[in-house]
């Protein structure tokens, strides 16, 4: 029995604003993951055009995706960062997935239902296929981990669905080809060519929620900008927007179970220690008793301490599209030669001459 070698792929949609929300529950993630195994970070520009076709600058959005990695702290060189388009394996595997995953998944998945509303028969067919996009995009490499917020959940077991069903369906196909690893799914044995994808949503802020409303996403399509800090906030709107935020009028509490049925507090608390790296537990252990007078002044420092340097470096790097456009080229030739040698494997197992 082997294993598949361990592999980060992860990707952010070039559509809105970066918040809090993608920093927390994904680029911070993809940062610290770095010094434990190889990273591909992807900017999912394909996918920005499920929801809506005609974008006025997908192109300037998607180098701003890329600024905000490299100004995260992501690493071009050690690990790869690429534009999906520039590999054109993604849109090939997706295809075959597309034939392999089952209409019924798709109508299943909730982004779907949120996004079609209530007139689906008027969906794109690209919202309905967006997660066999999404599989391709992670199983193209063959990648082992993949780093996301909670709302991404669903999407990756369906990703685990859909590799699952090929690697029974073409069963021997893979074992004529030379080309699977014997795994243990649950305790059932499997011949297989894709990996079964972990999730890596763990941590205290997996789900960061609006700063007006603790029992919604906080999200780039919320019309109130004051629901969210966005990534280009300067320091005085982003204490501006935590000095506004909801909260209830009681003390924190010094214990988790304090938290239960507050959600402003639970999510101040945990935006607090996922910025500092430290538990839940740990925070309130410090600012327990306290009043939200106290504790959102401390939270805006952190804020701010985290962010701007962030926020700076985005700005300076924005002036730089000859840069921005080098490293998503030598990313996409370097992630092109991975994504080539998986598609060659598909070809061969499916029957592609
Ligand atoms: P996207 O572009 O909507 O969001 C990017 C990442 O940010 C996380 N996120 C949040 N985490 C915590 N709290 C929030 N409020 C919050 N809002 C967003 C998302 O979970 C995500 O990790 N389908 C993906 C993009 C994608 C992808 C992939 C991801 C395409 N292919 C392959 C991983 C692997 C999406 O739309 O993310």
């Amino acid at each position: 029995m082997s294993e598949f070698k361990p592999q980060i792929f992860s990707g952010i949609q070039p559509t809105g604003n970066l918040h809090l929300g993608n920093y927390l529950g994904a680029l911070r993630k993809f940062v610290a993951l770095q010094e434990q195994m190889d990273c591909i970070y992807c900017v999912v520009d394909m996918h920005s055009l499920t929801a809506q076709l005609v974008h006025e600058d997908l192109k300037e959005q998607t180098r701003a995706i890329t600024a905000a990695y490299l100004a995260s702290g992501i690493d071009p060189v050690k690990h790869i960062v690429f534009n999906q388009s520039k590999v054109r394996e993604h849109a090939e595997l997706a295809w075959v997935f597309n034939c392999v995953a089952r209409v019924g998944w798709m109508n299943r998945m909730t982004q779907f239902k949120d996004k079609a509303g209530k007139d689906r028969e008027n969906a794109s067919l690209g919202l309905l296929a967006y997660p066999s996009l999404m599989a391709a995009d992670i199983l193209l490499y063959r990648a082992t981990h993949v780093p996301v917020g909670d709302d991404q959940k669903q999407h990756l077991e369906l990703t685990r669905d859909i590799a699952m069903k090929f690697n029974l369906d073409f069963e021997g196909k893979i074992r004529n080809s030379g080309t699977g690893i014997d795994i243990t799914v649950g305790d059932q044995p499997v011949h297989a060519f894709f990996p079964m994808v972990e999730p890596l949503i763990e941590g205290p802020a997996p789900r960061v929620m609006s700063l007006k409303d603790g029992t919604k996403k906080m999200s780039k399509s919320d019309p109130s900008d004051l629901s969210r800090i966005n990534l280009t906030d300067d320091a005085d709107t982003v204490a501006r927007k935590i000095r506004k935020a909801k909260t209830d009028p009681d003390a924190l509490p010094s214990e988790i179970e304090g938290l239960k049925g507050r959600a402003e507090a639970d999510n101040l608390v945990g935006i607090f220690a996922a910025l500092s790296d430290r538990a839940k537990a740990d925070v309130l252990a410090e600012f327990g008793g306290q009043q939200f007078s106290q504790f959102k002044p401390a939270l805006a420092d952190l804020a701010v301490s985290v962010l701007a340097p962030i926020t700076e470096e985005m700005r300076r790097l924005n002036d730089d599209p000859g840069h921005i456009d080098a490293v998503l080229k030598d990313g996409g030739e370097r992630a092109g030669v991975i994504a080539e040698k998986t598609m060659k494997d598909v070809h061969e197992i499916v029957g592609l001459l």
